[in-house]
């Protein structure tokens, strides 16, 4: 898939996904092994979006089975097609004077199943897809060990059509939110990666790659903000992409530096629950946030003024 570390990295940066050194080799790494690989963290610290980053990194398909609560296995799997089924009964009624169990089988391969994204994705030929299997904490047990079939032989039973086999191993990437507590039959098979929210360096870059902004300097505020606001105990601090969207914002309204007589407009981007709001909104609140977020910003520049003395 890659050829060497390098390359992927390279890949990955023309992509606009930042990765750290360590991500960057355990991807490597279980590209070359085929291991699955389990990222858990917070929501909307980039999990997803390393799995479509590295489809896109290796020119490849990406399928994806996202996870809800009563997820069913023909969700995931796929299931026969009946009304095509009884099409090809009432098409064919003339030639099909075979025996009964001959139509059976006929009726029951592949040419008659919509395949879920677990069959597909064992279907490639020629060049492998990334599997993503998202937010698998929210199904439940007896789910999770479906998957396990296909993690360990690359293969999956389906009743009444067989057992159908990986003619390429997908690179599978799981990702939970920890919602619920994941078995460890699952993670033995796995390379496991811990996302955090990033640091504010990290965030500028991701800022920078993502966002039209250009100055570091409001990159720097905006990142710092979130820092500012990460550390606070919210009930939902704000995620990279909601610092994206921040970003687009001030962009639109040609702001330059967030201050604070902003305050108003700028709430119902950063504090998405009432209590939230309510404490943003107290006197100190977004002031307090508003002159951390600077001092983030000045550190960060002046380390970046020192570094490039040096
Ligand atoms: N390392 C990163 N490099 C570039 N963009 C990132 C990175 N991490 C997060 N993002 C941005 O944050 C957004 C949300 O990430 P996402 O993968 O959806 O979060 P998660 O799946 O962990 O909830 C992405 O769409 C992307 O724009
Ligand atoms: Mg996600």
């Amino acid at each position: 898939m890659f050829s060497s570390v390098t390359e992927l990295a390279e890949r990955l940066y023309a992509v606009r996904y930042i990765v750290d050194h360590v991500t960057l080799h355990v991807v490597f790494l279980a590209a070359q092994m085929r291991k699955p690989l389990l990222i858990e963290g917070p929501p909307g610290c980039g999990k997803t979006e390393l799995a479509y980053a590295i489809a896109e990194a290796a020119d490849t398909t990406l399928e994806r089975l996202q996870c809800f609560a009563g997820i069913t296995e023909e969700k995931a799997i796929g299931k026969f097609d009946e009304p095509l089924q009884k099409l090809f009964l009432e098409t064919y009624a003339e030639d099909l004077k075979t025996e009964w169990s001959v139509i059976r089988e006929r009726l029951h391969t592949l040419e008659f199943f919509a395949e879920g994204p677990l069959v597909r994705a064992l279907r490639y030929q020629d060049r492998s897809c990334i599997l993503l299997v998202d937010e698998i904490d929210k199904v439940d047990h007896s789910f999770e060990a479906l998957l396990l079939e296909i993690l360990s032989a690359w293969q999956i039973s389906i009743p009444k059509l067989g057992t159908v086999i990986a003619k390429s191993v997908p690179f599978v990437v799981l990702s939970s939110n920890e919602e619920r507590r994941l078995g460890d039959p699952l993670r033995r098979r796995c390379f496991y990666l811990r996302f955090e929210n990033p640091t504010v360096e990290r965030e500028i870059e991701i800022l920078t790659l993502r966002s039209r902004s250009r100055s570091s300097k409001l990159n720097g505020q905006i990142a710092g903000l979130a820092r500012a606001l990460r550390g606070w105990n919210l009930e939902k601090p704000p995620s990279i992409a909601e610092m994206l969207d921040l970003a687009q914002a001030l962009e639109i309204l040609g702001v330059q530096e967030v201050s604070d007589d902003q305050r108003d407009l700028l709430l119902p981007l950063l504090a998405k629950t009432d209590a939230d709001r309510k404490r943003l909104l107290l006197r100190s609140g977004f002031e307090g946030l508003v002159a951390d977020s600077k001092r983030y910003r000045d550190r960060f520049m002046r380390r970046e003024r020192s570094e490039n003395v040096l």
